[in-house]
């Protein structure tokens, strides 16, 4: 108690801006900020605003204006950078390491980011893919393995997870998140968290996490980037917060910023967020790095008039580092002279900085992270076993009349602009990915069926014809049993600046497909894409439609293990595919209204919540994927009618594997609450599992919710549940039909 308390007065002593004194360190993050408190006493005001700023090395990314160029060398040198983003080479890493540790008056070791979202070597597929797997355990594995390429590749810390909610396909980044549902992405950002940190941040295996975008960057208006987020505080609290909130608690090292404002404030400036919601209520003790320039960005946003104007807002919202921008660098020395910002501040923003990096290890050894045999860390071939399995749980199934799956001996033909792209299949935000050792549709399914059974074309690039494309496709299809088509959106229409307003499959690709339509044989669509589609079209035309995403390294094989159906597709959407652009953002978890469709299969003009022209439903619903076998569910049984607040809810579940393959299903459970003080959503997913049934074999899920779940937003943005009256159902998606009832009782 006496040393609890000991480390709680050592933080109101070093600051202005403070931790709140009733949250608990633990004796790592203690021992860390003694050490930083230490290091803090002999470094000048310079030194200190140095570990505030972060540049680029010259191996990575530019993704946004870059601002003047400098020489990072000497920047290191004088103790004017903290850290860079980095790329993946050690050597290189190691080179501007050795500058801040040997060169540098304190030798501070940098601590070194790279966008490590969805693999660094290995690309796993785009990370709304993998969500749609629901396999939490696999996606905790594809970040540990993420982690352990990352440090063999001289990195310390990776800008994931994304926790940004989106319902909007036309935003690019909705790839990069876990889709439209805080539960689920909750529970997916709590294990990349784990997956990457472990239990010890300075073991040679582990990484730091930085959750991301803080705050709401998936909400901006009419989904295109970086536009404006202006939402109720209780919407922001009911939906968008819970991941961040699970990430930070599942504790996350880092936080970044995102670009947008928020209800008028950006992100970057805004302390509220940084303080009061990041620091006070959720307890988070690590640092706080900007997007890409943000902090300078705020002139453009227009709150502020200048750099030096930027700085000072951001320090005093608490935000620690300044990426790329310069101007924490530039200005923050001055603003400390006018007394616009207290150095007690500047201490506390940098001893958050350097705990994290005493926490890593760098102070013990800042090259452990690239001193691994590169070889033997890169590629493992039990970690592409990993990808592999990812990218077929990921795959959707969303029509299969008759088509699938394809016997051996069948003829195939594979059509189309991504069936042998190995760049296409990794995606967005490849870090280290490295498209030659992809396995592409082409590849896998020669090695599949043999090749003499496979008949290939491209016939059109992803958006123009090739001449005479079309004729060879058709011409190959005439001759195959089965036409397989690749179809569907490049690896660069997903992430950041890959806004669309159109959702739909290229026109050119609709006329390929038309074209083959023609030859009479079955058809089979593999949708290649990062976002939810607009493809009315394609399933219509198509027997089959198989939603296999930019899956990564892996894809071709895991292609081929479901077309072949050595496995049974099990993923299962975590973003609405929509009717339409129109009925965009479109998310199951919508409120009622007053005035509720009666009908939300027909469009209609009766004075009540609908489309003239399209129906409410969309084309498919959040959490809908078949398999090839069917599952049943029965029985239903509220364990707990009543339950006290604080208690547990229990609900139970017969399924069974109807059909006659074995197969992996994922059991979903809902809940609306009836009567609450602000309206709640018509469902919200409140609890899942994957689970394996064999041909015939059944088994009685229980699901148990405890009533914290059931808790929402009140009129005066207080988040707790109150007594009242429930509805549940379990299904496979989320217009699951079993149901019963419950009630909380205070
Ligand atoms: C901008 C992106 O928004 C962010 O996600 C990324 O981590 C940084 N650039 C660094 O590359």
């Amino acid at each position: 108690m006496k040393k609890l308390l000991l480390s709680i007065i050592t933080i109101v002593a070093a600051g202005a801006s403070v931790v709140a004194a009733d949250r608990r360190l633990s004796a790592e993050e203690a021992e860390a900020f003694r050490f930083a408190d230490g290091l803090l006493r002999k470094m000048t005001l310079q030194e200190k605003i140095g570990q505030l700023q972060q540049f680029r090395a010259y191996t990575s990314d530019v993704t946004g204006p870059d601002g003047e160029p400098r020489n990072i060398d000497a920047a290191i040198r004088n103790g004017e950078v903290g850290s860079l983003i980095a790329g993946c080479q050690p050597q290189h890493n190691h080179r501007l390491q050795r500058i801040a540790v040997e060169e540098s008056r304190l030798g501070i070791p940098l601590i070194l980011g790279c966008d490590i979202i969805h693999g660094c070597r290995i690309t796993f597929p785009e990370n709304l893919a993998m969500s749609c797997s629901w396999d939490i355990q696999a996606i905790e594995q594809s970040a540990r393995i993420a982690a352990e390429e990352s440090v063999a590749s001289g990195l310390n810390w990776t800008f994931s997870p994304m926790c940004d909610i989106s319902a909007d396909p036309r935003w690019g980044r909705v790839s990069e998140g876990a889709g439209e549902d805080p539960y689920l992405g909750s529970k997916i950002a709590v294990a990349m968290v784990r997956g990457y940190q472990g239990d010890d941040l300075s073991s040679d295996k582990t990484i730091a996490a930085c959750v991301k975008h803080f705050a709401a960057y998936g909400a901006p208006q009419a989904g295109r980037e970086y536009h404006t987020v202006d939402m109720s505080e209780m919407m922001f609290r009911d939906r968008y917060l819970p991941p961040y909130a699970a990430a930070v608690k599942a504790g996350a090292a880092t936080v970044m910023t995102s670009f947008n404002d928020l209800m008028g404030v950006p992100a970057s400036g805004n302390r509220w967020l940084l303080y009061d919601v990041l620091r006070e209520e959720l307890g988070f003790r690590g640092f706080v790095v900007s997007d890409y320039t943000s902090i300078h960005e705020m002139v453009a946003h227009g709150v502020v008039a200048d750099g030096k104007e930027a700085a000072e807002l951001s320090l005093n919202a608490h935000l620690n580092m300044d990426m790329v921008s310069g101007d924490y660098l530039v200005y923050t020395e001055k603003l400390v002279r006018e007394g616009k910002v207290s150095e007690k501040l500047i201490n506390q923003l940098c001893r958050e900085v350097l705990a994290v990096k005493y926490r890593l290890g760098l102070f013990d050894d800042p090259f452990k992270y690239g001193s691994q045999n590169q070889e033997e860390a890169y590629f493992r071939p039990e970690n592409l076993a990993v990808a592999r399995k990812l990218a077929a749980e990921s795959m959707v199934l969303l029509k299969n009349e008759d088509a699938l799956p394809v016997a051996e001996g069948t003829k195939i033909a594979l059509i189309g602009p991504f069936a042998d792209s190995q760049g296409d299949q990794l995606g967005s935000w490849i870090a280290a990915g490295d498209a030659k050792r992809s396995i592409t549709f082409r590849k896998a399914l020669e090695e599949r069926y043999g090749a003499e059974n496979i008949l290939y074309a491209k016939g059109c690039e992803a958006e123009r014809a090739i001449e005479g494309g079309v004729d060879e496709a058709v011409k190959i299809a005439s001759q195959a049993d089965i036409v397989l088509v690749s179809m569907g959106l490049p690896g660069w229409h997903s992430g950041e600046a890959s806004a669309r307003s159109d959702i739909s499959v290229p026109a050119v690709q609709q006329e390929l497909l038309d074209a083959l339509k023609t030859t009479g044989r079955k058809i089979v669509v593999l949708l290649s894409t990062g976002r939810a589609m607009d493809i009315r079209n394609e399933v219509a035309k198509a027997d089959a439609v198989l939603v296999t995403w930019h899956g990564g390294t892996m894809a071709g094989p895991a292609v081929a293990d479901i077309i072949s159906g050595d496995k049974n597709p099990s993923g299962h959407l975590t973003l609405t595919f929509p009717h339409s652009v129109g009925q965009v953002p479109i998310h199951y978890n919508a409120k009622n209204t007053g005035r509720p469709s009666r009908n939300p299969y027909k469009p209609a003009a009766n004075y009540t919540s609908t489309y003239i022209d399209i129906p409410n439903v969309p084309l498919f619903p959040f959490g809908y994927g078949l398999s090839y076998t069917q599952f049943e569910y029965s029985d239903l049984k509220v364990l707990t009618p009543e339950v006290k607040i604080g208690g547990t809810v229990k609900v139970s579940v017969k399924v069974k594997n109807a059909g006659e393959r074995d197969g992996d299903d994922v059991a979903q459970l809902y809940v609306r609450d009836l009567v609450a003080e602000t309206t709640r959503p018509v469902r919200e997913l409140k609890g899942f599992e994957r689970l394996s049934l064999k041909a015939g074999e059944e088994r009685v899920l229980t699901f148990e919710i405890p009533t914290s779940e059931l808790a929402y937003c009140h009129r005066d943005n207080t988040v707790r549940e109150d007594a009242g009256e429930f509805k549940v159902w379990v299904g496979e998606d989320s217009n699951a039909s079993l149901e019963g009832e419950f009630a909380l009782k205070k």
